[in-house]
């Protein structure tokens, strides 16, 4: 049996302000194996970042609240202190942020940056630290690293500057990469070479990935699983090939409807209705308002996840076996 990296166990996140209470994820349960790159898909604000940033501990509580368990590597991180966090952060579990423009210190060069990373973890000479950074930067492919190394972030472009941001989290070897929209920023062409990148880097250095995308063209190209998301609650999950040829969530089939099909002249699809917001979540299932099948128990009882087939399950009333 693989080795389990990432355990998350009935994960409730969210934020309380003016004790008003806002769940925005809500007992949320998936692992990643070792070796295995895992896919997180769902619309805009489903509670992707937010489960992402919660195994990094980096919501501020209060305001934010995480309950639950998420074991890494068998070591709750909840229970850790914030010192104990600071270790694992970069060393066994590092992430590509949403916005790589920003994710960079403008007014720091890059080399500094880099150096930085390895001088926080392991105690290395100014030396050490640059031989390490220029070879980081050849692993992901930066043409004249040593020059690079030199210059700030906005002399690079765009997927140089997230190139450099996935050296800078794999510099420690990480067991767990969380990689949250790693290419949404970037043209297309640029994407297709980072998600290349990360599957050859994957490969060498047997990291497991956690892959943040809504974008189900990537899930297919680069994920062994997906665990799909809607309002704060996985809804389905299972194999890639499975999940395509067999969705069964009325939500993923609405999603694999939507994707566009080459050659085709037909209007895309597009799911009814809205995503409802986070404090306003309808009573029973929440895809129910916008569901076809809803009866009146969709209405009133929330789905428990019910098994398809090995590794394959749904939160969906039309599966559930007992009626
Ligand atoms: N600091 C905060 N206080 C209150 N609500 C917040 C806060 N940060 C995020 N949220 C809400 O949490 C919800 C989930 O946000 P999250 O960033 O996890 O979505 P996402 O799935 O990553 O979306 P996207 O695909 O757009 O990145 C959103 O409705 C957002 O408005
Ligand atoms: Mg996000």
């Amino acid at each position: 049996m693989s080795k389990r990296v990432l355990d998350i166990n009935d994960l409730n996140v969210g934020f309380s302000s003016y004790g008003e209470t806002t769940k925005i994820v809500t007992d949320v349960s998936f692992h990643i194996d070792e070796g295995e790159t895992v896919g997180i898909v769902g619309e805009s604000g489903c509670g992707k970042s937010m489960t992402a940033l919660s195994v990094m501990r980096l919501i501020k509580c209060p305001p934010g609240y995480i309950k639950g368990e998420i074991r890494l590597n068998g070591k709750n991180l909840l229970e850790l202190s914030e010192r104990q966090m600071c270790d694992v952060r970069g060393k066994d579990v590092s992430m590509i942020f949403q916005e790589p423009m920003t994710s960079l210190n403008p007014v720091i060069t890059i080399g500094k940056q880099l150096m930085e990373v390895f001088r926080s973890h392991e105690k290395m000479t100014r030396e050490e630290a640059w031989k390490k950074s220029v070879e980081a930067l050849e692993l992901v492919k930066i043409a004249s690293p040593e020059q690079r190394m030199k210059e700030y972030p906005h002399q690079l472009s765009g997927g140089m500057r997230q190139r450099v941001m996935i050296a800078m989290a794999l510099s420690c070897r990480p067991r767990l990469l969380i990689a949250d929209e790693p290419t949404t920023a970037l043209d297309v062409t640029i994407q297709a070479q980072i998600l290349k990148l990360m599957r050859n880097l994957k490969e060498t250095l047997d990291t497991s990935v956690m892959l943040i995308t809504h974008d189900l063209g990537v899930v297919r190209e680069v994920c062994s699983r997906a665990i799909i998301f809607y309002c704060g609650q996985v809804i389905e999950e299972g194999p890639v090939e499975e999940l395509f040829e067999n969705p069964c969530h009325p939500y993923t089939q609405g999603l694999l409807k939507s994707l566009p099909v080459m050659g085709s002249r037909d209007r895309l699809y597009v799911i009814p209705g809205t995503v409802p917001s986070p404090g306003n979540l309808p009573e029973g299932c929440v895809f129910n308002p916008r569901c076809g099948h809803a009866t009146e128990k969709c209405r009133n009882c929330r789905p428990q996840m019910t098994d398809i087939s090995d590794g394959h399950c749904v939160r969906c009333w039309l599966y559930d076996k007992e009626g």
